[in-house]
Formats: structure tokens, C-alpha cells, sequence
């Protein structure tokens, strides 16, 4: 895959939207890598790092004497999250621009980690494959991935359903899945991973950056659905400005995707 067949901006509106989505998501993945026993000492890699927030969660983990690699396709992400490191004093992290599925696997990591990934990618099989050639034998594979139709709001809004709508279909013309979460567990045993599990949550608020995320989403998947004719330019600012105008009253509540969390050794 190549940032063509990626559904959403990347450079630097694309990374200003993950950052705040790693924040709203912090807790939950962190809480995550703390019940699968993310330890000092281990050899971890982020594939499709993003900001590289995640990384540094990693390398907050494995401390010191462990080692992250976040790797990337998308050249400013991994620049910015370079830059951010470093003056954070994360010395174990090394970013690099790589493609996950030109990468030969070397089987030398203790945890591979990949969040919002699969979805975008039309063969997931075949990533969930490259993922595991960079474990070592018994390693551990974590995935986090999206359930898209699994959005609430209340009370109801045409205008939220349109855009779940919306994105997954822009992001089934490029050839993912954006309901590829629960699917995820059973991939993994399908492949013969051990001791599969599961784990499903959903981020929904009142106030607050989860609310932001509908509008700012659509506007970052504005160019691929004016690529695809879609919709028009005027029902996308449209729809926008609904969402971001539903946002603003502390009296709707909204919802992120459902998000499944899910793991197994090789
Ligand atoms: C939705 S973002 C998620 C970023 C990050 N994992 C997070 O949760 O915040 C997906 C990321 O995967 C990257 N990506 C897409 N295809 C890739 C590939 N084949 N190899 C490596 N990274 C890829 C994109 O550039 C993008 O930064």
C-alpha cells in the first residue's frame, strides 16, 4: 500500500488529527499494554506509528533497557515524531519511513503493535502475516482496529449516520474495511495464533475532543470522497458544519467507533 490507497490526509492535518485522537486514546491502550505485562527490557515495534505517541507509551513501558521502532509510511509523521522524541529524552525509539509489507521480517521483536491499521489495508491477512515475520517465536502480536458501524449519538442525527456512512465507504473503494475489528480475533486464530483475547470499549462524551473527532474526520477524508465523486463540495462543508454544530451543545452525546483490542502469541 501506498499513502494513495490511504483514505484519510496524511502530512500535517493528518497528524494534527491523531494527536488528538492518541490522547483521547491513551488511557486505553496504555491500560492495555499493562495487562498484557509490556515489561522493561523488550524489543518493541509500532507499525503505522502515526504521531509516534504510541511508540513513546511503548517505550515508557519497556524503559531504558528496551528498545521501540515505529515505522511509517507517512514522511512528516515520522519527521514530527522524531523531533517529538528526542526532546521528550526517548533515546530508545528509532523512527523510520517504511512500508510494513516491503519490509522483510527478521523475527527479532518481542511485541509487534499495529492500531488503525488493517482497516486501511485491502489484504489484512497478509499484513497480519508481515506483522508476525518481525516476532520472535511466541512473540506477541497486539492489534487495535475499528468496528465503524458501531457509532452512537443521541438523540439521533442524520448528519452522524451520513458520516459513518461516508467513511466506510471511502474506505472500502480504496480497499480496507472499516469494520474490520471484530473480524480481528478470529484472523489470529485462523493464523494459529496461542492465546488469542479480546477486548472491546468505546470512548463517548458530552464535551470534550471526543466530538471533535466526526467533523474533523470527515474534513480529513474530504479529498478522497471529491476524488471519488462522492458528494459534492458544497453537501461536504454541509455536513461538516452540521456535525461540528450537533458537537457544540453540551446536551448530545457522541460516540468514537467501537474499538476491538486484540492479541495472541505466534
Ligand atoms: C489511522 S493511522 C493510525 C496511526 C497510529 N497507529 C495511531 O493509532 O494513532 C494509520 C497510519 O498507518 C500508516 N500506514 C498506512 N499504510 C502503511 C504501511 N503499509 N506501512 C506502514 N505504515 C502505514 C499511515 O501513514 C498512518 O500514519
Amino acid at each position: 500500500m501506498n499513502n494513495e490507497n490511504y483514505a484519510i490526509r496524511g502530512g500535517k492535518e493528518g497528524y494534527d488529527r491523531l494527536k488528538i485522537l492518541s490522547k483521547i486514546l491513551e488511557p486505553t491502550t496504555g491500560k492495555l499494554f499493562k495487562r498484557l505485562g509490556i515489561a522493561p527490557g523488550m524489543r518493541c515495534l509500532d507499525v503505522g506509528c502515526g504521531t509516534g505517541d504510541v511508540s513513546r507509551l511503548l517505550a515508557w513501558c519497556v524503559k531504558d533497557t528496551g528498545k521501540v521502532e515505529g515505522w511509517d509510511i507517512d514522511e512528516y509523521c515520522i519527521e514530527t515524531a522524531r523531533v517529538e522524541a528526542a526532546k521528550k529524552g526517548f533515546d530508545q525509539i528509532e523512527f523510520r519511513k517504511l512500508d510494513i509489507l516491503a519490509v522483510a521480517g527478521e523475527s527479532k521483536f518481542d511485541v509487534v503493535y499495529a492500531r488503525f491499521l488493517l482497516s486501511h489495508l485491502p489484504d489484512p491477512e497478509k499484513v497480519i502475516k508481515a506483522l508476525r515475520d518481525h516476532l520472535r517465536p511466541n512473540g506477541l502480536l497486539i492489534l487495535e482496529d475499528v468496528e465503524f458501524r458501531g457509532h452512537f449519538c443521541y438523540p439521533d442525527f442524520d448528519a452522524f449516520r451520513d458520516y459513518v456512512n461516508l467513511y466506510s465507504k471511502v474506505v472500502k473503494l480504496k480497499g480496507g474495511n472499516a469494520n474490520i475489528g471484530i473480524k480481528l480475533p478470529r484472523m489470529l486464530t485462523d493464523a494459529r495464533f496461542t492465546n488469542v483475547g479480546v477486548k472491546v470499549y468505546q470512548h463517548s462524551a458530552l464535551t470534550g475532543d471526543v466530538k471533535l473527532m466526526a467533523g474533523l474526520t470527515l474534513e480529513n477524508i474530504g479529498d478522497s470522497l471529491l476524488a471519488a465523486n462522492i458528494i459534492s463540495e458544497y453537501e461536504l462543508k454541509d455536513l461538516i458544519r452540521k456535525l461540528n454544530s450537533y458537537a457544540r451543545h453540551d446536551n448530545t452525546l457522541m460516540s468514537l467507533p467501537r474499538i476491538v483490542q486484540t492479541w495472541g502469541n505466534a
